[in-house]
């Protein structure tokens, strides 16, 4: 990192949710932030956010995951305005779900598009700047869903198994020149992620909706945690705590977490009358 006091952060996805939260938490600590985001202006309004919160710097760079010359132009920004980068969050992403005969290809292609390859996109670009530093963060928000696997959200399960995999893989291999992966595993929590929901099922996004608002901890409670877990660094972060139990149980007992999958795919089937 060049400074303690006042790392240099870019975050996509920043203008709502989870992303706004982190930008907030890293502000507070006098962090100079770019705030990525497609859309402009609730990105603008985090921006004001971030320096009412404490931010050293902010700034607005319009940033669309699903485009490498997006990312090849916030390299060449923070080359230009801060020498370089501390901490890259790839955070952007959206929802998806439906049966696996349901979801079309074209929404396994736009999910992929910019849950996986946004995340892949970041990493690649961003790579040689962290090589030259010898130093470098990359904090990738993943989901439980990418570890659990739960029934009836294929697309956005694979999305995100993917991004974990991504993670791992640079926590080891970019390790020589001292950069550091996290993956962010969360479980539901409140955001506007439901507004993003691709579906063919209607009531997919009521029950997406209800989901978000039963969570325990907050977008700021995770993002606390995102900090900490850099500070501390970590390599895979669950934010929830029933979900690392869930975790825990299916690497101990595999077979008991498949049949609670398969009891929770019988509930969802009965729901639609083909039980
Ligand atoms: N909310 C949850 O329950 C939950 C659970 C697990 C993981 N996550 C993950 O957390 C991350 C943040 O989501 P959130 O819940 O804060 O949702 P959100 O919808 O509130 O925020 C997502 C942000 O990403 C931006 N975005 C969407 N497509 C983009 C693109 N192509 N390029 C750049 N920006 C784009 C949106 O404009 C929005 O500002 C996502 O990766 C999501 O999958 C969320």
């Amino acid at each position: 990192m060049s400074t303690v006091s006042a790392p240099r952060l870019l975050i996509t996805g920043a203008g709502s949710g989870l992303g706004r939260a982190m930008a907030l938490a890293w502000s507070a600590r006098g962090a100079r932030v770019l705030v990525a985001d497609i859309a402009e202006a609730p990105a603008q309004e985090t921006v004001a956010l971030c320096t009412a919160a404490g931010a050293a710097e902010a700034h607005y760079l319009k940033l669309d995951v699903t485009h490498e010359a997006d990312f090849v132009a916030a390299a060449a920004w923070v080359q230009a305005h801060w020498s370089g980068l501390d901490i890259l969050v790839n955070n952007a992403g959206v929802a998806g779900g439906g049966t696996v005969d349901g979801i079309s290809e074209t929404d396994w292609e736009w999910i992929i598009n910019i849950n996986l390859l946004g995340v892949a996109r970041g990493c690649r670009v961003f790579t040689p700047l962290f090589k030259q530093q010898q130093a470098g963060q990359f904090v990738n928000i993943a989901s439980m869903a990418g570890l659990l696997n739960p029934p009836g959200m294929a697309s956005y399960n694979v999305s995100k198994a993917g991004v974990v995999a991504l993670s791992e893989t640079l926590t080891s291999e970019l390790s020589p020149w001292n950069i550091r992966t996290l993956v962010v595993c969360p479980s539901y929590f409140q955001t506007n992620l439901d507004s993003s929901l691709r579906t063919h099922d209607p009531a997919m996004k009521a029950a997406l909706s209800k989901l978000l608002t039963s969570s325990d901890i907050t977008a700021d409670d995770i993002a606390a945690g995102i900090v900490a877990a850099v500070d501390s660094h970590a390599s895979l972060y669950l934010p929830h705590e029933k979900a690392r139990a869930a975790w825990q149980m299916k690497q101990q007992h595999p077979e008991a977490f498949a049949a609670e999958m398969q009891a929770q795919a019988r509930k969802q089937a009965a729901a639609k009358g083909r039980s």
